[in-house]
């Protein structure tokens, strides 16, 4: 629950409006445990915002960039421990990325924050062992995770699965055929599986348990999700929504094609392309296991839970 009261822990949350973020400061709200939140944002102003500060979260105004850095140090001063994310996909630039979440690492130690969970990827370059190269998002990711790693406070990389939401991506969005049924167009086998999660709803429960932790588990990384085959997600939509809905496997340079027309800059669909690949030959997690989900505070959602809990109305017309 969130409370104003002093003696509570204060957690600060980046990325308190979007999906992951939200998803954290949701899962606290309804702990049974008091916290006191943090949650940054560039415009204190906007609904979402004004909604949380309704809720009794802290709405700090901070821009999370290099450039100010002074302020990024303020605004993590006297937070007990911390959830930090970085958005890839607003500035593409993984350079960026690894910078930034490096300065909130040191800004939350400053700061004196006890305990950092960080939402990571693989290094997708050290676990192909030089074979995957190009995932740009996911190796940034990882740099940063290695610096928390050694940072001298308890550190958990809470890597954030493939986000169920997707399916409303138009790079993937099913797409009608002349005889009236769908194909969700994928470079992908439809045998293999995705650690699929529902994020807006499940992804703080991950957090919380490494954040509630009475033993914090130093320096390890979680693995959220279930896995589910691309081809049981297309039965399993069908069966949700009453169409009919198979998986075409297209290839990479299809899937390529679509991305560059829908305007992504080139080292982007670069990125997404080796991102498939990784999927395809190394696994979401690098062959790694998703995580188990005992002690979260609730199962997370299945895929058909997900499903059946989304309109998707304007997905299948
Ligand atoms: N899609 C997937 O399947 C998938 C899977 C794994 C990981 N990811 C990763 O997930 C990350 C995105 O997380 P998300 O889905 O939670 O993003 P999101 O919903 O788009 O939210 C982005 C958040 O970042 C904040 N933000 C952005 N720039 C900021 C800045 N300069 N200063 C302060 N706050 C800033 C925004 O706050 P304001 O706008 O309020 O300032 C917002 O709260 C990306 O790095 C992506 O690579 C995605």
């Amino acid at each position: 629950m969130i409370t104003q009261n002093s003696s509570a822990p204060l957690i600060a949350v980046v990325g308190a409006t979007g999906i992951q973020g939200g998803s954290v400061i949701k899962t606290l709200t309804a702990s049974s445990k008091p916290y006191r939140v943090r949650g940054f944002t560039r415009d204190a102003t906007k609904p979402v915002s004004q909604d949380l500060i309704a809720k009794g979260v802290e709405m700090v105004t901070v821009s999370l960039v290099v450039d100010n850095v002074k302020e990024v140090f303020k605004a993590f001063e006297g937070a007990n421990m911390a959830f930090l994310v970085t958005n890839f996909l607003e500035h593409m630039d993984a350079e960026r990325e690894t910078a930034e979440a490096k300065m909130m690492i040191d800004a939350a130690k400053v700061g004196g924050v006890e305990r950092i969970v960080w939402s990571g990827l693989p290094h997708c370059t050290k676990l192909s062992a030089g074979k995957i190269t190009h995932v740009g998002h996911y190796d940034s990711k990882a740099a940063a995770s290695g610096y928390g790693r050694q940072s001298g406070i308890p550190f958990v990389d809470v890597q954030a699965g493939f986000y169920a939401s997707n399916f409303f991506n138009p790079w993937i969005a099913p797409v009608k055929r002349a005889d009236g049924t769908y194909a969700i167009p994928l470079p992908l086998s439809p045998t293999v599986p995705l650690p699929v999660i529902d994020m807006a709803r499940d992804y703080g429960l991950y957090v919380l348990r490494a954040l509630e932790a009475p033993v914090f588990p130093d320096g390890s990384e979680v693995h959220t999700g279930l896995d589910i085959t691309m081809e049981e997600v297309a039965i399993q939509l069908s069966q949700v929504t009453g169409k009919r809905i198979i998986i075409e496997q297209i290839t990479l340079d299809q899937y390529g094609k679509k991305m560059a027309d829908s305007g992504a800059p080139v080292h982007v669909v670069v990125d997404m392309l080796d991102a498939w690949k990784w999927f395809e030959e190394f696994g979401y997690y690098g062959g790694e296991a998703t995580s188990s989900v005992e002690g979260l505070a609730k199962h997370p959602l299945s895929f058909r839970e997900f499903a059946k809990a989304e309109d998707w109305s304007k997905v299948f017309m």
